[in-house]
């Protein structure tokens, strides 16, 4: 089995880091290899997903990726900016199936922006359409208008499009996947105004009759984003497209307290996938040891159960995120009064103790 490894840029290279070191010490038979993407790629080959990065992920079983992007490169064409490198992998890769879980870890219920009561226990799983919608629809681009409001005027334009298929099977995972877990799903779409997302509603719809075990209820996105922070719980697989999706898995990765501490895995239809943390490469911190390293550490526990058929030891790696949390340990961005505050560094190294069997010591002095 071969893994590869994409760290990428800004704070990328800390969090993956911080994740091989992990995954060294449960000593798996697999190789990994590294390869630069993103502004690291543009930077040494002039192109955010080089030939040999493209060539390497499509060889290896599965890809730990770190975070893409930033501001320097906004100047650059669309087709040399390093969240090219992301959307390019998704695309030459097939990776339709975006699941981004939110979990509400107990001891992390006061980090998040609402009341303890309403994300206590929060688990819910977004599951986003990837290789659609209006981030890939054809055509796109400037021109002159010829009608609308201002013809004559320059104008952008971009293409909103599902095909049936490509809403069919990603509507099977998210009713697979709720099989194991809620037994409902809520469909997000915009049928009141847009074509393409009644077409979505109609197609999820007759999916559904597949699954009569799996309670099926359909959403507004304006109401979903609503509901998402008036009462989260209700949730258990919402299963969306491409832009709505995004937007929506930023707001539930909120709940919980730090975009920090979410894993995600974006699947192929063979379950291959590239496992990337749901926050960005943030360079703002980047190179100062300020990052949380866990979303990263959860992504490749994620990586070991979807793509490596290794549950058990995604299970320790969760375990041991868990035993640092108890212990207090917390990075910045979900630091509370009575916890320790600790590095990107010292972060991996509690996970990688806990994980050689070493009791944390709890610091923890909160109230
Ligand atoms: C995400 C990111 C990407 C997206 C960007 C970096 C292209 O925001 O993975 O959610 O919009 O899909
Ligand atoms: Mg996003």
């Amino acid at each position: 089995m071969k893994i590869a490894i994409l760290p990428g840029d800004g704070i990328g290279t800390e969090i993956v880091a911080q994740a091989v070191r992990v995954l060294d010490v449960l000593d798996l038979k697999f190789e990994t290899e590294t390869a630069l993407v993103g502004g690291a790629a543009y930077e040494a080959h002039g192109h955010p997903l080089p030939e040999s990065t493209l060539a390497l992920a499509k060889a290896a079983d599965a890809i730990l990726f770190g975070a893409v992007g930033d501001w320097k490169y906004d100047k650059l064409e669309r087709a040399l900016r390093p969240e090219q490198a992301i959307l390019g992998l998704r695309k030459h890769l097939g990776l339709f199936a975006n699941f981004r879980p939110a979990l509400c870890y107990e001891q992390l219920t006061h980090a998040s922006s609402l009341k303890p009561e309403l994300v206590s226990g929060l688990d819910i799983l977004i599951i986003r359409e990837l290789t659609g919608d209006i981030y890939f629809g054809q055509p796109r681009g400037r021109r002159t208008a010829v009608d609308g409001h201002f013809p004559g005027a320059e104008e952008a334009f971009d293409t909103m499009r599902y095909s049936r298929p490509e809403i069919e099977r990603i509507a099977h995972v998210a009713f697979q996947a709720a099989r194991k877990r809620g037994k409902k799903v809520t469909s997000v779409d915009k049928a009141n105004v847009l074509e393409t997302f009644q077409f979505w509603k109609d197609v999820v719809t007759e999916v559904h009759a597949q699954y009569p075990d799996v309670a099926l209820e359909h959403m507004y996105v304006d109401n979903a984003a609503m509901q998402l922070v008036r009462a989260p719980k209700k949730f258990d697989v919402v299963v969306t497209g491409n832009m709505f999706g995004d937007i929506l898995s930023d707001e539930a990765a909120m709940l919980t307290g730090s975009i920090g501490m979410l894993p995600s895995a974006s699947l192929d239809k063979n379950n291959k996938g590239l496992y990337e943390p749901s926050h960005g490469s943030a360079p703002d911190i980047a190179g100062r040891d300020l990052a949380n390293p866990l979303a990263t550490i959860l992504s490749a526990a994620m990586m070991l159960r979807f793509s490596l058929n290794l549950p058990e030891s995604a299970d320790r790696i969760e375990s041991a995120v868990r035993a640092v949390l108890s212990a207090g340990l917390r990075t910045a961005d979900i630091w509370s009064e009575g916890t320790k505050k600790v590095g990107t560094r010292e972060m991996g190294d509690a996970v990688v103790a806990s994980l050689r069997g070493k009791t944390i010591t709890p610091i923890t002095t909160k109230t």
